[in-house]
C-alpha cells in the first residue's frame, strides 16, 4: 500500500500475536509493548542520515558515523501512545518528547483535544508520532494538524495495528505522512474498534478493563 511500510519482522509478528491474545495479562501486555517499541523504533529510524565525525578511540583517529541533524521528537498521543514512548526512549534516549491529550468521544468517534506540548523548534525536526491504534484515523489527524500548525512538517505515523479505514481516512488529509505499522488488520467494527485487533489498547496497556 503506498504511504505505508508495514514491519514484518519475525520478532513484531510474534510479539504481536501474543499481544492480540485476549489471556495475555497486563503485565505481559505492557512487557510486550516495551520489547515490541524498541524493534518498531529500529525499523521507523532505518533511514535516518548519518554524517561523520572525527573521534579517537584508543588506538588511532577515526572517522565515524552518527546520526545527523536535530534530535528526534517522539510525539505520544495520549494515553495509549506513552506505551510505546517508553521504549523507543530507551532506544533513543536523547529525543525530545511531546504530549498530544487527544481522546476519542466513543459516541461521535471525533477526537476531543485536552493538552499540547512541543518543543518550540519542532519545525527543524523529524517527528515520530506515537499511537499504537490508527482506527478511524480522527485522532491521528488531530495530532498531524496540530504538529503542522506550530511548523513541523517532517512527520513519520507509527502505530502496532492500522485500519484500512483509518489509513485512507489519514492518507486523504495528510498524504505527506509515511505510515509505519506492525499490520494492517481487517477493518473497523460499529463502535471503531480494530478487527481482529487486541482490544483497547489502553485498558490493556494499564488494566482499566
Ligand atoms: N483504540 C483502541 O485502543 N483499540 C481499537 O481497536 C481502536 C481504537
Amino acid at each position: 500500500m503506498d504511504g505505508v511500510t508495514v514491519i514484518d519482522h519475525p520478532l513484531v509478528q510474534h510479539k504481536l500475536t501474543i499481544m492480540r491474545k485476549k489471556e495475555t495479562s497486563t503485565a505481559g501486555f505492557r512487557r510486550l509493548l516495551r520489547e515490541i517499541s524498541m524493534l518498531l523504533c529500529y525499523e521507523v529510524t532505518r533511514d535516518l542520515e548519518l554524517t561523520m565525525e572525527t573521534i579517537e578511540t584508543p588506538l588511532v583517529e577515526m572517522q565515524a558515523p552518527i546520526v545527523e541533524g536535530k534530535k528526534l521528537v517522539f510525539a505520544s498521543i495520549l494515553r495509549a501512545g506513552n506505551g510505546l514512548l517508553e521504549g523507543m526512549l530507551e532506544l533513543v534516549p536523547s529525543a525530545r518528547v511531546s504530549h498530544i491529550g487527544v481522546y476519542r468521544d466513543h459516541e461521535t468517534l471525533k477526537p476531543v483535544e485536552y493538552y499540547f506540548k512541543a518543543p518550540e523548534d519542532i519545525a527543524e525536526r523529524l517527528i515520530i508520532i506515537v499511537d499504537p491504534m490508527l482506527a478511524t484515523g480522527n485522532s491521528s489527524i488531530a495530532a498531524v494538524d496540530k504538529l503542522k500548525e506550530r511548523g513541523a512538517h517532517n512527520i513519520r505515523f507509527l502505530c502496532l495495528l492500522a485500519a484500512p479505514e483509518g489509513i485512507k481516512n489519514f492518507q486523504s488529509v495528510h498524504p505527506d505522512v509515511r505510515i509505519y505499522t506492525a499490520s494492517i488488520d481487517s477493518h473497523l467494527n460499529e463502535l471503531g474498534y480494530i478487527v481482529p485487533g487486541l482490544g483497547d489498547a489502553g485498558d490493556r496497556m494499564y488494566g482499566t478493563k
